[in-house]
């Protein structure tokens, strides 16, 4: 499987305006830290059961039909695996996959260049699907419908459109925020999926998995350790555990045990929950200037000096998840469990407003 990418790191193309268009070189798969840990196959690949059993048999549906897979779409928290998962699968399918974000889809000529470039059976990931401009997604539409391009040529009364015939591809967008797709795109996807976050059962196989590729020595207890500060999300995991072994070398006999992990991640500013310095501040920042909340997105960016898109789609969704946090129509709460957290007394806390 050749997998071509125009960046290796899909989260920092937002930044990379200037060749959008995918490049047509293979790269290695295993270029960056991340990729080289990048399971490969559905066995390798751990947690989100439930999809991984309907995905195989999706899969092996569409091959004993010789069809191409239905397109499909993942949402999630970032880091859970979602372009892991696109190339498992095109693996599984034996299919190459192209891989590129909305982002860099800027162009008309962007999107149309990469659907032309793509053979039959071929895979189109596209990272951050939210972020097709209307222009965009109008192309696709069609392209992932009948596997056509509707190409008008000429001007003002000479306007002709071209039915272009494009060969079957397979879809797979992934985005944080399903629910910013248009509804248009979103009826075209065939399959359409929630990643969870993942246990810390999972998340103590990710990181032993994850050490012995990189030949890191640890303990159960240590891998467990990890785990519990990884907030439910193996990329967070993964980092953690480069970080944690550096620690182990220099500071201790090379082995990440469970003291050496918290001793770690203590310092890391890492706590008992996996909650970093901009989850405590942004929790700290309800609590003490807002009264516990409510209080709009817009209004704590700003006062943290942090980007809005980063807090909803880094910060929030954990803390959510976690009971720290509560969405109200009015803004944003701090629970009594986030009191607690932060060990600052809750009697303050009004019932929520919905
Ligand atoms: N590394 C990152 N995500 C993973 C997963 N789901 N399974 C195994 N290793 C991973």
């Amino acid at each position: 499987m050749a997998i071509i990418s125009d960046d290796n790191n899909f989260e920092n193309q937002n930044l990379k305006q200037k060749n959008p268009i995918i490049k047509t070189e293979s790269i290695e798969y295993d270029k960056t830290f991340e990729n080289s840990i990048r399971p490969k196959t559905f066995e390798d690949y751990i947690g989100q059961s439930a999809l991984k059993e309907t995905l195989k048999i999706t899969i092996e549906a569409a091959k004993l039909r010789e069809k191409p897979l239905d397109h499909l779409l993942f949402y999630g928290p970032p880091g859970l695996g979602k372009t892991t998962l696109a190339g498992v699968i095109a693996e599984q399918m034996g299919a190459d996959i192209k891989i590129t974000s909305a982002p860099a889809l800027e162009r008309p000529r962007d999107i149309i260049g990469i659907l032309m470039s793509l053979k039959g059976g071929e895979i189109l990931f596209i990272d951050e699907i939210h972020r097709l401009n209307k222009v965009a997604e109008e192309i696709l539409y069609p392209a992932m419908e009948d596997f056509f391009l509707d190409m008008t040529t000429g001007k003002s009364q000479t306007v002709k459109t071209l039915r272009v015939p494009l060969p079957k591809f397979t879809l797979i967008g992934a985005t944080t925020k399903a629910g910013a797709l248009s509804g248009p795109l979103r009826d075209r996807f065939g399959i359409i999926h929630r990643l969870q976050f993942y246990t810390i059962e999972e998340l103590s196989k990710v990181i032993k998995r994850t050490a012995s590729i990189l030949d890191i020595k640890i303990t159960e207890d240590g891998a467990v350790a990890i785990a519990k500060r990884s907030r439910g999300t193996p990329r967070i995991a993964n980092r953690l555990v480069k970080r944690v072994s550096d620690f182990a070398l220099i500071k201790f006999d090379g082995v990440i045990t469970d003291e050496v992990a918290n001793y770690s991640l203590d310092i890391l500013n890492i706590d008992e929950f996996g909650l970093d310095t901009t989850d405590r501040a942004l929790l700290n920042l309800i609590i003490e200037k807002y009264d516990g909340g409510p209080v709009g997105i817009e209004t704590i960016a700003a006062a943290l000096s942090e980007d809005v898109r980063t807090l909803e789609d880094v910060c929030e969704p954990y803390l959510l998840q976690a009971g720290f946090l509560q969405r109200t129509p009015r803004g944003r709460k701090v629970s009594p469990e986030g009191y607690r957290h932060l060990g600052k007394k809750v009697e303050n806390v009004q019932q929520s407003l919905f």
